[in-house]
């Protein structure tokens, strides 16, 4: 029998995208407090970076924890456009890294993952570090590997001590936006591929402990049962994390999971 170690919180992230104006996404975050999220899930909101600022008062003095889509790695200089690990450190706590939609929309490579994790952990802030494969890397058989290459470079360089507050999240591209979730049973494998994919580069007790999330079309309908899965920690949710109702339902399926000894 499997030895049955501490526990693995639960985290349900948003995931705003580009929607909310920032005074919209106050009275989001407002509606989600009002909603009184669930004790003992770590509850996490990504408002578009024009209203993190905003959006962190508007959860003061709550558990719920705010954070950012996208950060630059470097720390400052001239990049129109971009903000750094250190200026959000200031304000928010959780910054995603190496989404998806970067990756394919923005030309983000695992190389520059690997650069903005190692920045967001100097900067003392909890990264969201985001993996998966296409539909065609899937039915090519490649997803274990690909998701195995990701992880690995992501972490590459860093050690088991300083990616304590690490997060990883199994989005497959194909179940993004499209109302497709993977199967319980895929999202289980997958994160058991990425949480081996952890242990060749950080030492076992703390592949054991980073937590590992779900996400990918996750609605209220579907969440208790990919929640209920051995090894996902929890969700990282888009469109649904729009509707406080929504976003509060699937935080309320979260199940605590044990790490294996
Ligand atoms: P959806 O929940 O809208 O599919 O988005 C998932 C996602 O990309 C969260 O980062």
């Amino acid at each position: 029998m499997r030895e049955i170690g501490p526990e693995r919180r639960p985290l349900v992230a948003g995931n705003w995208k580009m929607h909310t104006t920032p005074q919209s996404a106050v009275e989001l975050a407002r509606a989600i407090v009002r909603a009184e999220p669930p004790d003992g899930v770590g509850l996490v909101l990504c408002p578009p970076a024009i209203a993190v600022t905003d959006v962190a008062r508007a959860v003061v003095g709550t558990s719920v924890q705010v954070g950012a889509q996208n950060m630059h790695w470097l720390d400052s200089g001239a990049f129109t456009g971009e903000i750094s690990a250190p200026m959000l450190a200031g304000v928010a706590e959780v910054v995603i890294v190496g989404h998806s939609e970067r990756r394919a929309d923005f030309g983000e490579t695992d190389e520059m993952v690997n650069r903005k994790l190692r920045a967001a952990l100097a900067a003392g802030l909890m990264p969201i570090v985001c993996v998966g494969e296409t539909e065609s890397v899937r039915d090519a058989g490649g997803a274990r590997a690909l998701i195995t290459a990701q992880v690995e470079a992501a972490l590459a360089g860093i050690d088991s001590t300083d990616a304590e507050p690490l997060v990883l999240a199994y989005e497959p591209v194909w179940a993004i936006g499209t109302g497709r979730t993977a199967t319980p049973e895929q999202a289980a494998e997958a994160i058991g591929w990425a949480r081996e994919a952890l242990s060749h580069t950080l030492d076992a007790p703390a592949a054991q402990r980073t937590r590992i999330l779900y996400g990918g079309s996750v609605s209220p309908a579907n969440a208790r049962e990919l929640l209920a899965q051995d090894g996902v920690d929890g969700a990282l949710v888009g469109g649904a994390s729009l509707k406080a109702a929504d976003f509060i339902a699937i935080a309320r399926s979260a199940v605590p999971k044990q790490t294996s000894a």
